[in-house]
């Protein structure tokens, strides 16, 4: 399974200090925001990696992370996102990388308490579709920001709907996702919505209506770092006080 880090768009919730640096540079606690996706990659057992970017700091992934051996990657790429057209669009520039291999994709904002590497070896035993991983928000306000799933009787998700605002559940998908090479041919289908990007919760859905979309509910903490000035320092006084990406 291949893994890949989507770091790129324009910030535009943290101005001004997305003006200066790309978002996924900004400091959580004594590192840079990046180094948390890349860590929890790693320590879930994927060692081949994308980095995909865009803006005018892109140099400065390089020399953070170089060739990736420090962190334990065997194989780091770059691809370069020419403007910001969606988390779905970014995640289309690594299907030659993917190599019609699985891929798990995590946003480069988001940050977990613990490993989710058994949702890895899940996905790796289901074998095809797509696999997310959720987490439990009981704040309506907040769900409003985000994607969230709704449920059957039988616990299944039947759609998600992303930034709703009446959320129907109290679950919130995160930016960590697993798909069977299939999802490049799903890209390429979709069409910009009205916030003109490719949204990835139109890819989830896609599966949600095959029937083959899995989940998992996250333990412990997850943040989205970039959501907003707010949930920023959140997430930084979070992994100040209590550590991230544990085993
Ligand atoms: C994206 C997804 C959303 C998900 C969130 C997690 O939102 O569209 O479904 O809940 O990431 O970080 P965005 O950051 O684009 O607003």
């Amino acid at each position: 399974m291949r893994g890949v880090v989507l770091a790129g768009g324009s910030g535009t919730r943290l101005h001004p200090l997305t003006r200066i640096t790309n978002k996924h540079l900004l400091p959580i606690y004594d590192r840079p925001m990046i180094s948390y996706a890349i860590e929890a990659l790693v320590m879930a057992g994927i060692t081949e990696i994308m980095l995909v970017t865009g803006g005018t700091h892109a140099g400065e992934f390089l020399r953070l992370l170089g060739n990736g051996h420090d962190y334990g990657i065997d194989r780091l790429s770059y691809a370069y996102q020419d403007r910001p057209g969606g988390i779905a669009e970014a995640l289309g520039l690594a299907e030659r990388f993917a190599d019609d291999e699985p891929v798990l994709v995590m946003l480069g904002d988001n940050i977990v308490e613990q490993t989710f590497r058994s949702t890895v070896e899940s996905f790796t035993a289901q074998g095809s579709g797509a696999r997310i991983i959720l987490t439990e928000e009981e704040d309506p306000v907040h769900l409003r920001h985000l994607g969230v799933p709704e449920f059957d009787e039988a616990r299944r998700v039947i759609r998600i709907l992303e930034k709703p605002e009446e959320p129907p559940s109290h679950y919130a998908v995160t930016g960590i996702y697993c798909y069977s090479p299939d999802v490049f041919r799903i890209i390429g289908t979709l069409v910009p919505s009205g916030r003109g990007e490719l949204e990835i919760t139109d890819v989830n859905n896609w599966y949600v209506d095959q029937g083959s979309m899995e989940y998992d509910v996250l333990q412990g903490f997850w943040g989205d770092a970039g959501e907003s000035i707010d949930a920023y320092y959140a997430v930084n006084d979070f992994v100040r006080q209590n550590g991230a990406n544990k085993g």
